[in-house]
């Protein structure tokens, strides 16, 4: 049986090049290889932003758009907005009864994201149990791995325990026809991380959005020049006749990310020397990072304006989740003695 996939995004804005070399660029080749589902996390984006939720909707088309225009793809994928496939509701709060508070309260991340955001109020149940709904997603598909960055992997972990806890105490062989796996009845989810560093902003420092140094996969040709342009250098390369140093310039760490072998090392030599200058070194990297960005603009151009595509591409893996989703939870009632019916409830011999 082909491994399962399962991943997520919050829907927090259009990605940017960050986005993709961290974590979209590995799920299109994950699709090659294993049955994926990618969610776009809603509830989970307003676990921290419930009281100001901005334009969640405009922000879930972006992301969708971003991700199909990076390839994607619905034919071979399941993509699936996670607020309307309700199993994940439910599912969340039956492994909610089996989470020790500990668990939770000792996760890094929360203790991060408390002092981090101050300014708004999530010492709530909900951000509390922020890797609760994470569990459910991903045991609700029941998914072998999870490709996700470093920053997630507390998060999987307590998945990892929770999954462990429910098999531990209504693992055991299936009687009735399904077929699931028999005993346990959840996969442990293994990460997979991806090798790839952090991209680091426009002027080295971390990538964000307050920051305002991002280069966005939307962005149009003449954007990314003017943005490699405005990129900083060697800080001690001042004259042109100047020799810099590339490694401890974020214009290089691009190159290295985003050109052939043979412009990084036709930089790493040139520059050292100041056989080549800034502004030639900035237009071979918007080059580069256009030959990567053109065929997303191709693919994106297709769909931009054909909002019933999107929506069919939703309904159907929406309804391709949720037909995932029912056979787990009908498997989880029978085990925690939940009825499916009426007459289940009253029909107790
Ligand atoms: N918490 C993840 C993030 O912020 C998004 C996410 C939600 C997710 N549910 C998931 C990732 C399930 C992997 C699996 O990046
Ligand atoms: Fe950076 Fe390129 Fe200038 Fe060298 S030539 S300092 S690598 S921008």
């Amino acid at each position: 049986m082909t491994n399962r996939i399962l991943s997520g995004m919050r829907p927090t804005g259009r990605l940017q090049l960050g986005n993709y070399v961290g974590a979209l660029k590995n799920w299109v080749h994950l699709q090659d290889e294993y049955d994926c589902f990618f969610m776009i996390a809603d509830w989970h984006a307003l676990t921290s932003n419930y009281a100001d939720p901005g334009d969640m909707r405009r922000n879930m088309r972006a992301v969708l758009l971003d991700w199909l225009a990076s390839g994607i793809d619905p034919e071979r994928s399941t993509i699936f907005v996670q607020s309307l496939v309700k199993e994940h509701a439910e599912l969340n709060l039956l492994l909610g009864m089996f989470t020790p508070l500990a668990w939770l309260e000792r996760c890094p991340t929360y203790k991060d994201q408390i002092t981090q955001l101050a300014n708004k109020e999530i010492e709530t149940h909900g951000f509390l149990g922020y890797p609760v709904l994470m569990a459910a997603d991903i045991i609700l598909y029941r998914a072998n791995f999870v490709p996700v960055g470093e920053d997630q992997l507390p998060h999987l972990e307590i998945a990892r325990e929770i999954a462990r806890r429910v098999n531990f105490f209504h693992g055991g062989p299936i009687e009735t026809g399904t077929n699931l796996p028999t005993r346990p009845i959840f996969p442990e989810p293994e990460p997979l991380l991806s090798a790839i560093p952090r991209l680091a902003g426009l002027d080295g420092r971390k990538m964000s959005k307050s920051y305002d140094n991002a280069i966005y996969l939307d962005d149009t040709a003449e954007t990314v020049q003017t943005k490699a342009r405005s990129m900083m250098t060697d800080p001690a390369r001042v004259r042109r006749t100047d020799p810099g140093n590339p490694d401890i310039c974020p214009v290089f760490s691009y190159h290295k990310l985003f050109s052939s072998p043979e412009i990084v090392a036709e930089v790493d030599r040139d520059c050292r020397t100041a056989a080549i200058g800034c502004i030639d070194c900035k237009k071979l990297l918007a080059n580069s990072l256009n030959t990567l960005l053109d065929p997303m603009r191709e693919r994106r151009a297709v769909l931009e304006n054909d909002t019933p595509r999107l929506t069919e591409i939703l309904e159907a893996g929406n309804a391709r989740a949720r037909e995932e989703a029912e056979r787990t939870m009908g498997v989880l009632r029978e085990r925690l003695s939940l009825p499916a019916s009426a007459r289940d409830a009253v029909n107790a011999s």
